[in-house]
């Protein structure tokens, strides 16, 4: 049962040494394979289009978090994302970050430094700052401990409904309960069809009016031009984004100098190279034990 790693050479070094360890096959040169029928996992962002070559693939692994820049699979190939445990932690420290600077203003601090101004503004305690979290999976339940810790109350809304502790969670039916009660939303979802576009006028105009977003889900869940309208109306009062729409933000789009946005490229997280491998080890032995493997998807819910 042999591995293929489609990454940069850093990366492919860093797995061959984890799967020498643990006493697995790996290849990372697709050149060099001397047999494809002994391919049984490709590991990589996106696979190449013609998968048929590896007439003995069961399963294809995302080394990311997300699965949406997958193609469709063929019915017998699995689809399994990472689990590297450190993608959870940075997204929740980006994500507490974000919320921290739109909690104490600082897109208006920032706007006010470009011209010397020094001005305090109101303070808000956490307390008194109510946060939805919209995915509630991994990372939105380490999001919403961190949080919580902090002293924000928390709501939760995913698909399943699933109670985390310290959180109220809803279930499909409950979006509005949860954005009635955001003053700073953050959106961790997955891209689905049901996702994309999801942050558009009607879903700010839920929300408490001068409410906060925060974005680390997908880009294409983001209608930049109705945040636009709604940052104009006062609906919204300011953002942070790692993910936009189109992605990468092209250099003379408006949302870049709008002194109400904070944008970073798209950096929340990265796979840690070693985690990756360690977990792709327990992916490949799974297969081997005709076990479901860590990380597994459902390809009918998208994620
Ligand atoms: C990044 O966005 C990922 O899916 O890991």
């Amino acid at each position: 049962m042999t591995l293929l790693l489609k990454s940069l050479p850093a990366r492919a070094e860093v797995w061959s040494r984890v799967f020498a360890e643990a006493g697995l096959p790996i290849e990372t040169d697709p050149e060099a394979i001397a047999d494809p029928a002994e391919i049984s996992v490709l590991a990589c962002w996106q696979p190449p289009e013609d998968l048929s070559i590896y007439p003995n693939l069961k399963a294809v692994l995302s080394v990311g978090a997300g699965v949406d820049q997958m193609p469709e699979l063929p019915p017998q190939i699995m689809l399994c994302r990472s689990l590297a445990p450190g993608i959870e932690m940075l997204v929740r420290d980006w994500a507490v970050m974000a919320c921290l600077m739109l909690h104490r203003d600082i897109p208006s601090y920032m706007a006010q430094a470009e011209k010397g101004v020094w001005q305090g503004l109101p303070v808000t305690l956490s307390s008194q700052r109510r946060v939805g979290i919209l995915g509630m999976g991994r990372i939105g339940k380490l999001l919403a401990q961190s949080l919580v810790d902090l002293g924000f109350p928390v709501r939760g809304w995913s698909r399943s409904g699933r109670p985390v502790d310290g959180v109220e969670v809803f279930g499909q039916d409950g979006l509005d309960r949860v954005l009635v009660q955001s003053d700073i939303l953050i959106c961790l979802l997955p891209l689905t069809d049901e996702t994309r576009g999801i942050l558009n006028a009607d879903l700010f105009a839920a929300l408490p009016k001068g409410a906060h977003l925060v974005h680390a889900g997908r880009g294409a869940q983001l209608d930049m031009a109705d945040m636009r309208a709604a940052l104009d109306s006062g609906q919204l009062a300011s953002a942070m984004l790692d993910v936009t729409n189109p992605e990468p933000l092209p250099a003379d789009h408006w949302a870049w100098s709008d002194p109400r946005i904070v944008i970073t490229p798209h950096v929340a997280a990265e796979t840690d190279a070693e985690q990756g491998a360690l977990h792709a080890v327990a992916v490949v032995k799974a297969l081997m034990a005709g076990e479901t493997p860590p990380g597994v998807t459902n390809k009918a819910a998208g994620y």
